[in-house]
């Protein structure tokens, strides 16, 4: 009897050690070793920094409900941290990856094991580096089926392939970024975009690196678009072919058909394509470049790939998507208004309707003066780039956000006083004022469990209107609203659609115009948020939210595991 009494309680403390209450997957088990791998591009080799030698790095796969332990090692001399995009990591921010706001990075030899279960999400999401710019060259695929025997909404493709969008630069991305930040200019934009990790044939040199999708005709293929561009914005398209958008973000939504969509960095969108019924007497190829809407430089080159039918002939003709213009901000505008979420009973849209909270955030360039000795630096009228929220620009501190508010050490880390709206008032789409320099500090806001929360991100005229993707970790949002010029809050909410709002993680607030989104704040921790343009990201574009445990045990966060790295 007292055998079976304590083996009943060593059952049980073993089921308390389960990762969540909710689990019910499989338990999958990766290993990235961070190391450099010789890597040739547009004619060029470098030395890069790679997960397992591999550009782009191993696609992560498992199942809705699946407990997954990647066990991370860093075998480079720079600081490594890696962030799961998009996984909601409910009660496991210590596992969620930004560097210096959960965790300390991982540093040369040492190893940590990102620990955390796929709760309440299947589809297409995305890792990557979250430190500097590693970013450019250790990016991969996380693909999350549907539980066992639950099929997706949408005809059952026959085949599926991920569409990996990134971008090359022949010089080392730590040395771009560290050099413009010292100077204060803008940085060396990059020399070619990639699918795959290849540029494609429309570059020199690069003929073999296209990426080949072959196909048979008659049949449906999902394709994975993941966009892990440091800092472009893309239109995509495929010469001849419809494409059918029925995912963004890993979230499902109503289908719709489009020649051409756009894709914004942290973004991924599914889409169906259909082939044409027999092969036919041409090669079709797949471009991409970008979506540009700011004053500065970028690489307006264009990514390739092909589409080529089963058992086509050699030398068939190539036919060529037309793409929008460069700054077509009305195709994007028409394009993201057709975003809906599925909303049905299985899939519904838990918009937040009672809000308890509101924020008025105004996101754009501004300046810092020049620290340097008998120099000018090469920002605009010899000051430096800088970029905030509500004129605060963000600085890293040098120890972990999440750590210093678990323990209670917040008062020398942070402050909680980010502003809920702009301190000062002026047209923030018209005549941009006088004075561009912006404040610096480490501030958060502070939630409460389950505070609902609306946010209106503005864009500002200083230094030129800009579109900017905005991604909030530990969440997912409903875009509930968005148009140009200044938010109007007493007739803008009037035509807000609560019903059934398009969800995700990264939105583009429009060049001169707003976006308002809302979401629940039902996961404890600290969660970054930020322009995922690694640039304004870098001039600090960033800020952070601290949402409090609840008062039940499955509304806090975790301890910290043993092996969370130090600073
Ligand atoms: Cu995909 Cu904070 O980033």
């Amino acid at each position: 009897m007292a055998g079976a009494s304590s083996f009943i309680l060593s059952l049980l403390a073993l089921l308390t050690l389960l990762p969540h209450p909710s689990f019910a997957g499989d338990i999958r088990h990766y290993k990235f070793d961070i190391k450099l791998q010789n890597v040739t591009r547009l004619c060029k080799t470098k030395s890069m920094i790679t997960v397992n030698g591999k550009y782009p790095g191993p696609r992560i796969l498992a199942r809705e409900g699946d407990n997954l332990l990647i066990n991370v090692t860093n075998y480079v001399s720079n600081n490594i941290s890696i962030h799961w995009h998009g996984i909601r990591q409910l009660q496991t921010g210590w596992a969620d990856g930004p560097a210096y706001i959960t965790q300390c990075p991982i540093q040369t030899g040492q190893s940590y094991v990102y620990n955390f279960t796929i709760i309440g999400q299947r589809g297409t999401l995305w890792w990557h580096a979250h430190i500097s710019w590693i970013r450019s060259t250790l990016h991969g695929a996380i693909i999350i089926l549907p539980k066992r025997g639950i099929p997706y909404p949408f005809p059952k493709p026959y085949k599926e392939a991920p569409i990996i969008f990134g971008e090359w630069f022949n010089a080392d991305t730590q040395a771009i970024i560290r050099q413009a930040l010292q100077n204060g200019g803008g940085p060396n934009v990059s020399d070619a975009y990639t699918i795959n990790g290849l540029p494609g044939l429309l570059y020199n040199c690069s003929k073999k690196d296209t990426y080949k999708l072959k196909v048979k005709p008659g049949k449906t293929y999902l394709l994975r678009l993941i966009n892990a561009a440091l800092n472009d914005e893309l239109f995509f398209s495929i010469a001849n072919h419809t494409l059918t958008v029925v995912e963004v973000d890993a979230i499902y939504v109503k289908p719709f058909e489009t020649k051409t969509l756009l894709i914004t960095p942290g973004q991924t969108t599914n889409v169906l394509l259909k082939t044409k019924s027999s092969s036919p007497l041409a090669d079709f190829l797949m471009l991409a470049r970008p979506y540009a809407t700011g004053q500065g430089t970028f690489d307006n080159t264009t990514v390739a790939g092909l589409l080529k039918y089963k058992g086509s002939r050699k030398n068939l003709p190539l036919f060529r998507p037309i793409l929008p213009a460069l700054n077509d901000t009305k195709f994007a505008t028409n394009f993201t208004k057709r975003l809906r979420s599925l909303a049905n009973s299985q899939f519904p849209a838990n918009v937040p309707q009672k809000i308890d909270k509101r924020f008025y955030f105004t996101v754009g360039l501004g300046t810092n003066p020049c620290n340097l000795n008998n120099q000018t630096c090469q920002g605009p009228n010899g000051t430096k780039f800088s970029a905030s929220i509500n004129n605060v620009s963000f600085v890293l501190p040098r120890t972990a956000l999440l750590q210093s508010h678990f323990f209670g050490k917040s008062k020398d880390v942070y402050s909680s006083n980010f502003p809920y709206s702009p301190s000062k008032w002026f047209n923030f789409t018209g005549n941009p004022p006088n004075n561009t320099m912006v404040s610096n500090g480490t501030k958060t806001l502070v939630l409460p469990f389950n505070t609902q929360v609306e946010l209106v991100l503005q864009d500002t005229s200083i230094l030129g209107i800009e579109s900017h993707p905005f991604h909030l970790h530990g969440f997912n949002f409903f875009v509930v609203g968005q148009g140009f010029g200044n938010y109007d809050p007493t007739n803008d909410p009037n035509k807000f659609n609560l019903k059934d709002p398009v969800e995700r993680n990264t939105v583009g607030v429009p060049p001169g115009g707003w976006v308002a989104i809302r979401f629940l704040a039902d996961n404890p921790g600290v969660w970054f948020m930020h322009c995922h343009l690694e640039v304004h990201t870098s001039w600090g574009l960033k800020m952070a939210w601290v949402v409090l445990d609840g008062d039940l045990p499955n509304q806090k966060l975790h301890p910290p595991p043993a092996d969370l790295p130090k600073c």
